[in-house]
């Protein structure tokens, strides 16, 4: 196999990774130049935020809580509002997706820099893509302000993490290195970051499941979510992302459950046009076939399975298919209307691929 050509971009960035990595938080936020971090976290999370808050002392400018789903536009303006009313001069978010999304309105607007904390696997820490909700419509865009520019990965924050919402927030990661290993902007840096993510993933869930509280099971989610996350933010994702992202936006489906139904049967469709993906998502996790692994890795572990038991409707089906259709975008196979409905369909009914 020769070496293809490809075009890879370094981000400058900084990981402090660890358990036990909190304690260098004062020293990171200092690191920055800052003086004033208002910190971000949801409601569930606020004694979290309030220990962060604690930590930081007299550098710790306030916390607001309420940070929630897909960042509605009214929640960016509030926390911009309050940022700048108490002076902050960074903002430190603490949490999931989510919060880190707040974090990023924030930074759209201000150019604040964001040291992130997070305590799921969805990886949006290591990416500058950001997603506003306004009048029902979530508007996602890619500016490198947004980027964190320091992300502090404690795997003890991540102990309290629900198992069943680990299962799926850890195989929402697996997909971002999944597609990204078939993408049109590749390079072979990404894969294998992707490569190794996957694995990491796909050996700690299983583990994390028997002992919640494993700290090792924990730091390799962790550091697999890192990897996974920042394959997500260097090169482009595929049919699967868009497929999530119709059904989670039109009919408001859970983010990380969807992705870890739709998996599988977006590899599968995949498959016989990407097979050196293919064969490495299938190593990495110690399968025949990756989609077959990966439906796996989700039912062993207690997932969800079918779109129709997280509240998809069968009737919406042929509308989500529209939608995936609208807009074509790069993608191993050729966008074909019959196989996504197909797709869809078994998708639903939550069929071993
Ligand atoms: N921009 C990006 O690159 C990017 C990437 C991935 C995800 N996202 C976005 O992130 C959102 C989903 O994020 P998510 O899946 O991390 O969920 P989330 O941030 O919505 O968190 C889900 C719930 O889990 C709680 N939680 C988080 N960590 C916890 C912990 N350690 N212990 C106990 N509870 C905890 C949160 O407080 C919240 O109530 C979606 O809106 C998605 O679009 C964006």
């Amino acid at each position: 196999m020769t070496t293809p050509s490809f075009v890879y971009n370094s981000v400058p960035q900084r990981v402090v990774f660890g358990a036990g990595s909190l304690q260098h938080l004062a020293r990171e936020i200092d690191a920055l130049g800052a003086r004033r971090a208002l910190v971000l976290s949801t409601p569930e999370q606020r004694p979290q935020a309030e220990r962060v808050a604690d930590m930081l002392g007299a550098h710790a400018a306030g916390v607001f809580d309420r940070a929630v789903m897909h960042v509605p536009i009214e929640t960016a303006r509030e926390a911009r509002e309050v940022a700048h009313r108490l002076g902050a001069d960074c903002a430190v978010a603490i949490g999931g997706g989510s919060t880190t999304g707040l974090g990023k309105a924030i930074a759209l607007d201000s150019g604040l820099p964001i040291l992130a904390i997070p305590t799921t696997y969805a990886g949006s820490e290591m990416t500058p893509i950001y997603g506003i909700t306004e009048a029902g419509m979530k508007k996602t865009g890619k500016d490198f302000k947004v980027l964190p520019r320091t992300v502090i990965y404690d795997p003890e924050l991540s102990l309290s993490l629900p198992v069943a919402m680990s299962v799926t927030s850890g195989i929402n990661a697996i997909a971002h290195a999944a597609e990204g290993l078939y993408a049109v902007d590749s390079n072979p840096v990404m894969d294998l970051m992707a490569q190794e993510g996957i694995a990491a993933l796909g050996r700690a869930l299983p583990a994390l499941r028997a002992a919640p509280k494993d700290l090792a099971a924990r730091s390799d989610a962790l550091y697999g979510a890192w990897l996974c996350g920042t394959v997500l933010g260097n090169v482009g994702m595929a049919l699967h992302h868009k497929l999530c992202h119709t059904l989670g936006g039109s009919f408001n489906l859970p983010h990380a459950e969807t992705h870890t139904i739709v998996l599988p049967h977006a590899l599968a469709y995949n498959a016989e046009a990407a097979p050196q993906a293919m064969a490495r998502i299938a190593k990495a996790l110690g399968g025949a076939s990756a989609a077959q692994a990966v439906y796996d890795l989700a039912r062993d572990n207690g997932a969800p399975v079918a779109l129709r038991d997280i509240g998809m409707k069968e009737s919406d089906l042929d509308l989500a298919c529209a939608h995936a259709l609208t807009n074509q975008y790069p993608n191993p196979r050729p966008l074909a209307r019959d196989a996504i409905r197909a797709l869809l369909q078994n998708a639903w009914e939550g069929v071993r691929p």
